[in-house]
């Protein structure tokens, strides 16, 4: 048996744009899934998949029809073995038990179990796969099941740590940032990433003449952002976060209650605020060097969750 963890990720900045070849920052947070795989000795191949919330759960799926069973709860998982399989035709039936906080914050938990049930599937069949190999495997994964995304959250889950992520993939660079000083917020659950995505898709080709202008400005700020977080400049960090929040409420996924949550935060004396990921809910989260404090209480009256994670921790591993 083999079991693997890989954590949550929280977008620090490019959100959307990095979607249409612009970078972003993502750092890695202590949200970890974990997947535990055993090869099967019974006659028929059969995937054997037990997660929380699954229902039915232990369901079984035969190996030839991995992968089209339709159930939103193992896409993910899915999706990933069915790849492999046909990489590295699997030499029996497998069982893999997923586990992990119940909820997820949209802190990239299908990712995280993408990622350990690949890393941990490579290890049973012992298959040495590079970062960059299991990047590709677990990245056509997510588009098998969503269609559309950057793969910031499957570099995140694998390689951990705070990452400047583009192109899809092509560049992974890992940046030293010691200690990130904020404080994240959870705003409630929102409607789907890919519909967030979608939406944005449309502004483009509707008002390409003022949309990529703002994706161009969000690649500019990641890129100072870049160097302020390796020079622990939180001020001017701040200073991008919220230009980068007023950027994505112009793509119109801001929303009223990630607003009151920023707002708040800023008044209680953050150095910048902004939400994080595809918005429409989920997280935000506030630069705080001083008030920390007052900034988390601000959060919490405005109706926030306040989330304790540590970030930039390490990737995939096998436990
Ligand atoms: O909704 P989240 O937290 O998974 O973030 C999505 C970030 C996007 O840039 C909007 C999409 C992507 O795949 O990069």
């Amino acid at each position: 048996m083999i079991r693997a963890s890989a954590p949550g990720k929280l977008m620090l900045c490019g959100e959307h744009a990095v979607v249409h070849d612009r970078p972003c920052i993502v750092t890695a947070v202590d949200l970890r899934y974990t997947a535990e795989l055993a090869l099967t000795d019974a006659p028929a191949k059969i995937i054997r998949i037990d997660a929380p919330g699954l229902p039915g759960s232990p369901v079984e799926i035969p190996l030839d029809a991995i992968g089209t069973s339709a159930r939103k709860e193992t896409a993910f998982v899915e999706a990933v073995i069915a790849r492999m399989h046909r990489l590295h035709p699997l030499p029996s039936g497998i069982s893999i038990k997923t586990s992990g906080p119940a909820v997820s914050y949209g802190l990239g938990s299908s990712s995280a179990i993408t990622v350990a049930a690949a890393f941990a599937l490579a290890e049973l069949l012992e298959l040495s796969l590079t970062h960059n190999e299991l990047y590709h495997l677990c990245y056509g994964a997510v588009l098998d099941v969503q269609g559309t995304g950057s793969g910031f959250d499957i570099a995140a889950a694998i390689n951990g740590g705070t990452l400047y992520f583009s192109g899809r993939g092509r560049v992974i660079e890992p940046l030293t940032v010691t200690h990130l000083p904020i404080i994240i917020g959870f705003s409630g659950s929102k409607v789907g990433t890919v519909n967030l995505v979608n939406h944005v898709s449309t502004l483009l080709h509707d008002h390409p003449t003022v949309v990529e202008p703002l994706f161009d400005s969000m690649q500019m700020v990641v890129e100072q952002a870049k160097i302020a977080l390796l020079s622990a400049d939180w001020q001017i960090f701040g200073t991008l976060c919220d230009i980068n929040q007023g950027l994505l409420d112009a793509l119109g996924v801001n929303t009223l209650r990630l607003s009151e949550l920023v707002f708040a935060a800023r008044g209680a004396g953050a150095l910048g605020a902004k939400l994080s990921g595809a918005g429409g809910g989920d997280c935000m989260f506030a630069l705080a060097i001083d008030e920390q404090d007052a900034i988390r209480t601000a959060i919490e009256k405005a109706g926030g969750q306040v989330l304790d994670l540590a970030t930039g921790v390490s990737g995939v591993r096998i436990d």
